[in-house]
């Protein structure tokens, strides 16, 4: 099947060929999914990663849950309560988009891309990384389920802001968790900035 083709890219030649040697981002429990009471499944078709689905779902349930739930797309992770942490990011339309926090519905029609579709995205294979991917190995950002997420906000805001400040970084992804990876996630972002230009 060929690539999608998008309207954005942050392919860079320097990364293609790297192999994946990483374990995706560690499962974690399913904890907190609400879905309002009162409506009913409803069939429904949903483009992700370049694939429509068929889906049967609550349309105000959220996007996060049809994401694993019913499409098994499992990189997409919940990781708190107060929609702050990233850790549920993907790409509608190519814009960053917290998962937990949208019904699905809203996103019917558009394009979405979780991190297991973030390389091919650019044409790459699935033995392949992402630059943003690489970056985050290269600088030991720490294994963290809401990694993904950050993931997929870090390339939004990079397609968009090829050169973003502290403060650019700290309103697109969320850095004050209390598990250490801000210096790791900083470096990355500001690294991989650094190549993007001379690329
Ligand atoms: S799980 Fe969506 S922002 Fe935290
Ligand atoms: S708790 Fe997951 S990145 Fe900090």
């Amino acid at each position: 099947m060929s690539a999608p083709t998008h309207s954005k890219s942050l392919l860079a030649p320097a990364f293609s060929g790297h192999s994946s040697s990483v374990a995706p981002a560690p499962e974690v429990q399913l904890r907190f999914f609400p879905s309002p009471a009162g409506h009913q499944p409803q069939a429904m078709s949903l483009s992700v990663n370049g694939r429509n689905h068929v889906i049967h779902a609550d349309p105000e349930t959220t996007l996060l849950r049809v994401l694993r739930k019913d499409l098994q797309l499992t990189g997409t992770h919940f990781a708190c309560t107060n929609g702050r942490c990233s850790g549920c990011t993907v790409h509608v339309n190519d814009r960053p988009t917290r998962s937990c926090r949208i019904p699905v519905h809203v996103v019917l029609g558009a394009e979405i891309v979780t991190i297991e579709g973030l390389a091919a995205r650019e044409g790459l294979s699935s033995r392949e990384l992402h630059a943003v991917q690489r970056a985050w190995i290269d600088e030991g950002v720490p294994a963290c389920p809401c990694q993904a997420g950050m993931i997929m906000a870090a390339a939004a805001l990079l397609m968009e802001n090829p050169d973003p400040s502290v403060a650019d970084i700290e309103a697109a992804i969320f850095l004050d968790c209390r598990c250490g990876v801000r210096p790791h996630v900083l470096r990355a972002i500001f690294s991989l900035a650094e190549r993007l230009k001379s690329w």
